[in-house]
């Protein structure tokens, strides 16, 4: 790479896999991040978040067994400005090719408030840390987490700190979403200038998207000077999420007029992952999401639709073919054979190994014989069963009979299958929905609060599929289960027994207070 190649590659760290899966609800089992992990390598993330290895024996073992199967990517780990965060984060990076410790700690007065430290005892805390970092592993990140809040004397402060120390990478966190673009430019302008040694390291963005601004404020950044931007996958994250990762390369792209910077990504993976990552995660993408929502290549209205006729530049500034969409969307039917599903699935970004086709072709099937047309989304839902269906399942939906209309009480037979038994049970309740989780509570009773109940249709038509995510809360652990049926109150059972069964994972995987979304982040600080 040349000196002026170099200025303009700008690197892309995922943090599907750790930010992302902070998310309420969002959480992956162990073969869901290394099946990520493999795509997010494979489409050319240079850095990819792998977890935060102290917070659980699972995403100790997440964060390892993707290290072990890294190709190109450096798989990076999350740690607490303390030594024990620190080893434990080495001791799961250690085994990629390429290993990095991000270690971070919060500098703003907010945060220095609640570890209780003087600005003199964190600065010290910091070199302490990134040196301790810095001894295990020559590639070192460090983040100022609020760093937009951080007076900006304190942040050149510890950003020097930190340089000394040996950290390689600066990231530069909007923790909260609450900057500017100008405001985000302005920060990295001011740490290249002022801070000596600034010109020795990466300097990387993490912007939250609470005002809906985070990926204007990460490409700010990069005008600035950064060269990483820290992104998600469908921008998953903490609250209203992160930037997005396909927005930030496709804006790249489609403007290196005016942000003449690159990227390694190969965008025509991008629409793959993203609906992998939609499905593991339970987080549906919204149907106007930029680049990868339903209707981003959609035109409805007859202006649109006969200026595309003419000429496709009319209204599109990017092809679907750029996200690695066909551009066309033949459904299938009951007539198609293996053959056709398998062309289908190639295209659409799922290959198939023999013995996966099998299943789904079964499932396609059923599902043909309900439906007159199946479409791309169709297939993507039974996708996702498909998957579900693969993780050791302790509870089943096996038989499900609801009695409903305009003379109540609705009542729902049922006969779930748990740990290998048959149970069967019949309850009423306030609609044929009601009646079906009395039931499934019935059976398998929990403390588990219902937190969501979402019902939308996957493609047009009375005999479209309805997916269903159900939301369910126990001590703090989130879990979201997803199903999708052409009949909405079976979709409804299968999607609360497949989030019971998430929570089942995490009841085992999960000590009390040793998971990432119940760390505290002023533990041995
Ligand atoms: O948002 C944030 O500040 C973070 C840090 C841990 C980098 O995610
Ligand atoms: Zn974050």
């Amino acid at each position: 790479m040349t000196e002026t190649s170099k200025q303009d590659r700008v690197l892309i760290f995922d943090t599907t896999l750790r930010d992302g899966e902070q998310s309420p609800g969002a959480t992956m089992s162990h073969n869901e991040k290394l099946e990520i992990a493999g795509m997010l390598d494979a489409m050319g993330v240079d850095i990819i978040e792998a977890g935060f290895p102290i917070a659980s024996e699972g995403d100790f073992e997440a964060v390892s067994d993707i290290a072990k199967n890294a190709k190109n990517s450096v798989i990076c780990g999350l740690a607490r400005a303390n030594a024990k965060d620190i080893d434990r984060c080495w001791e799961a990076v250690k085994h990629a090719p390429q290993g990095r410790i991000h270690t971070f700690i919060g500098t703003s007065p907010l945060h220095r408030d609640i570890t209780a430290l003087s600005m003199d005892e964190m600065a010290n805390q910091i070199h302490e840390t990134v040196s301790h970092a810095r001894n295990l592993c020559d590639n070192v990140q460090w983040s100022p987490m609020d760093a937009i809040r951080t007076e900006h004397d304190y942040l050149c402060r510890v950003v020097e700190i930190a340089i000394k120390a040996g950290a390689t990478t600066i990231n530069i966190p909007d923790t909260v979403g609450y900057t500017i673009p100008r405001e985000s430019a302005d920060i990295i302008r001011m740490l290249l200038e002022r801070v000596p040694g600034a010109d020795d390291v990466i300097f990387a963005t993490h912007c939250h998207n609470d005002l809906g601004m985070a990926t204007a404020n990460a490409l700010a950044a990069v005008e600035a000077g950064a060269r990483q931007i820290e992104c998600t996958i469908n921008g998953l994250g903490e609250r209203a999420g992160n930037t997005a990762l396909e927005e930030v390369v496709m804006a790249l792209k489609v403007r290196h007029d005016v942000m003449p910077y690159d990227t390694g990504i190969d965008t025509t993976k991008i629409m793959g992952i993203s609906r992998r990552v939609s499905q593991v995660s339970g987080f549906p993408v919204q149907f106007n999401k930029a680049i990868v929502g339903k209707n981003a290549f959609a035109h409805e209205s007859g202006i649109h639709q006969d200026g595309m006729l003419k000429n496709k530049e009319t209204f599109e500034i990017m092809r679907p073919q750029d996200v690695g969409l066909s551009g066309t969307s033949l459904p299938l039917g009951k007539h198609s054979g293996r053959a056709a599903l398998r062309a289908k699935l190639d295209e659409m970004g799922y290959p198939m190994a023999d013995n996966q086709l099998k299943d789904v072709f079964v499932r396609f099937k059923d599902l043909a014989d309900r439906k007159k047309e199946v479409f791309d989304d169709d297939l993507i839902a039974l996708l996702r069963d498909a998957g579900a269906a693969d993780q050791n399942e302790r509870i089943k939906v096996k038989f499900l009979r609801v009695i409903c209309g305009t003379e109540a009480p609705q009542s729902a037979d049922l006969t779930l299958e748990v740990d290998g038994v048959d149970k069967q049970i019949t309850c009423q309740g306030d609609g044929p929905v009601d009646a079906t989780f009395t039931a499934i509570k019935a059976i398998f009773p929990t403390t588990a609060r219902l937190q969501l109940y979402q019902v939308h249709a996957v493609t047009e038509g009375t005999d479209a599929q309805a997916t269903v995510s159900v939301r369910l809360e126990e001590d703090g652990k989130i879990v979201t289960g997803q199903s999708s049926d052409t009949d909405t109150v079976v979709a409804s059972a299968k999607a609360y027994v497949n989030a019971l069964n998430r929570l089942l994972v995490r009841r085992e995987k999960s000590a009390p207070d040793a998971d990432v979304k119940t760390v505290k982040y002023t533990d041995a600080v």
